[in-house]
């Protein structure tokens, strides 16, 4: 990430910029308004950033929700003009450090089965392929790869 942008948690006045990206980058399997309220609303569960560009609209946000020992990456997305700059890569470090702090023993996630370039960014950082969800993604019912990364 270059100096010029920053993390920051995310809230719900950040929202709309969210739903834009959410929509431009997941089509018909975005999320919807309600479900990232409903993230928001958990806060001893959930943590949630954005990156934040130079001119302080959102580039980029990702979020993790841990219960005890286990900890899931939610989502993680990057706006499609920034893609390929590090900054996936270091909003997932961002989650990771927080999985550490929550003192995790495992972080899972799914990814779509076609999404080469995520899939990849979460070997690098220490997931390994653990199953298939046939049909996971609604409405298109693209498949989803779980994938784990013992603490
Ligand atoms: C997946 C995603 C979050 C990655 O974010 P990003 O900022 O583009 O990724 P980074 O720049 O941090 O790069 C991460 C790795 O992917 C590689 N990469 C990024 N974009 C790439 C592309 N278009 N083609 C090939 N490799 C690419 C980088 O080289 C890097 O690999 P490295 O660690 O070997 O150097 C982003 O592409 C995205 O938002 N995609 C659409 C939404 C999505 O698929 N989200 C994941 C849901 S599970």
């Amino acid at each position: 990430m270059t100096g010029l942008t920053r993390l920051a948690r995310m809230r719900w006045w950040h929202l709309s910029d969210v739903l834009t990206l959410e929509r431009q980058l997941f089509g018909a399997d975005r999320w919807t308004a309600a479900m990232f309220w409903s993230e928001l609303a958990e806060h001893a569960t959930r943590h949630y950033l954005i990156a934040v560009g130079e001119s302080g609209d959102v580039i980029g946000y990702a979020g993790l929700c841990t219960y005890a020992t286990e900890a899931y990456v939610q989502t993680l997305a990057v706006r499609a003009d920034r893609q390929g700059s590090g900054m996936g890569r270091d909003l997932l470090v961002a989650l990771l450090a927080e999985a550490d702090r929550r003192r995790v023993t495992t972080v899972a996630l799914e990814v779509r089965a076609d999404n080469a370039t995520a899939q990849r960014l979460y070997l690098r950082h220490g997931f390994e392929l653990a199953g298939l969800r046939r049909g996971y993604y609604q409405p298109s019912g693209a498949d989803a790869v779980v994938m784990v990364r013992a603490g």
